[in-house]
């Protein structure tokens, strides 16, 4: 369905000088800085996935996800999406895309909200009957009955988020990118975001690239992450192989060695110990040497895994 391969946008853009004659300077000397926002990025998506697609602040999602829907065109590399290469077919893949950018609304500021979403259908033309469907069915499942006549300029960040949800998927596209859907969002709000990500994924078999800095969207919707970092891939599989790592027996010694049989202190003068299937074992061979003054089972959430993944 999506298929990316050695992707790669490299942004250049004027340096500009300050001070005085600046200005003058930026004209008159043309040089340029250059980001590489996306570098050598491959995979890819089958249908029906829901893809959490992750990284620190200007990692190159959005850039990622601008290039797939076509607004933004790739320093080399190609990428199909669902037979299509979406700069080249811009308005075909549209048809195929349901996008939401969380940090900026899609939506007529100006007009009631349901006058927009009419708007959309016309855009996707979507015959009269079928948009109704559609709308009733957002409706219910966006709850967006209390705000439809509202104009989106006065909605919540939590109603606006719906009605984009709304907007995106109006007209049934079979992909769905979401940057940052959630954020800012108070936490009845993100599971309202949640519920519908999972209901449309599951009713009409949608493909959702989701990024998100709510490792809970994660752990709620995704099988499966792209870890991405300075514009390369860091990390991609599944999540449960990730998180699938011995559990981890954490003690404190009386005593304060510094290793003990080969294992090192953390930062925090603890010993970690993985721990394989004895459990008793390895507490009782610990304790024939040393006194433990306290000790406790870590589960490797999620989050410590990625961290783990960053500082490798
Ligand atoms: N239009 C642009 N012009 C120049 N640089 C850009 C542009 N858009 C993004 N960048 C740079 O590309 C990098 C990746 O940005 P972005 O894709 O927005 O990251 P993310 O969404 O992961 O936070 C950043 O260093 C950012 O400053
Ligand atoms: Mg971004």
């Amino acid at each position: 369905m999506i298929r990316v391969e050695g992707l790669t946008k490299v942004f250049r853009r004027p340096r500009t000088f300050s001070g005085p004659f600046g200005a003058l300077r930026t004209l008159v000397t043309r040089q340029h800085e250059e980001t590489t926002a996306v570098d050598d990025v491959t995979f890819e998506i089958d249908e029906g996935e829901v893809v959490g697609y992750l990284g620190p602040n200007g990692a190159g999602k959005s850039t990622t996800i601008k290039i797939l829907t076509g607004i933004l065109t790739p320093t080399s590399g190609t990428v199909e999406v669902n037979g299509l290469v979406p700069w080249r077919d811009r308005s075909a893949n549209a048809r195929n895309v349901g996008v939401v950018f969380g940090q900026r609304s899609q939506l007529w500021w100006d007009l009631p909200l349901i006058e927009s979403l009419r708007l959309v259908g016309a855009l996707y033309d979507v015959p009269a009957p079928r948009f109704e469907t559609s709308l009733k069915k957002l409706r219910d499942l966006l709850g967006l009955d209390g705000f439809l006549d509202t104009p989106v300029r006065q909605l919540s960040l939590g109603q606006r988020m719906r009605g984009d949800l709304a907007a995106a998927v109006l007209y049934e596209p079979p992909l769905l990118y979401l940057d940052e859907p959630t954020v800012g969002l108070d936490v009845l709000a993100k599971e309202a975001v949640r519920e519908f990500i999972m209901e449309t994924n599951r009713i009409g078999r949608t493909t959702v690239i989701l990024t998100t800095h709510d490792l809970a969207d994660v752990e709620a919707l995704c099988k499966r992450i792209v870890l991405i970092d300075q514009g390369r891939v860091l990390f991609d599989g599944a999540i449960d192989a990730l998180v699938d790592q011995p559990r981890r027996l954490v003690v404190l010694l009386d005593a304060e060695p510094e290793e003990v049989r080969g294992v090192s202190r953390d930062l925090e003068g603890r010993y970690v110990f993985e721990i394989r299937d004895d459990l008793p074992g390895l507490i009782a061979s610990i304790a024939a040497e040393h006194t433990i003054r306290d000790m406790s089972i870590e589960e490797p959430a999620l989050e410590s895994v990625i961290k783990g993944i960053y500082t490798r």
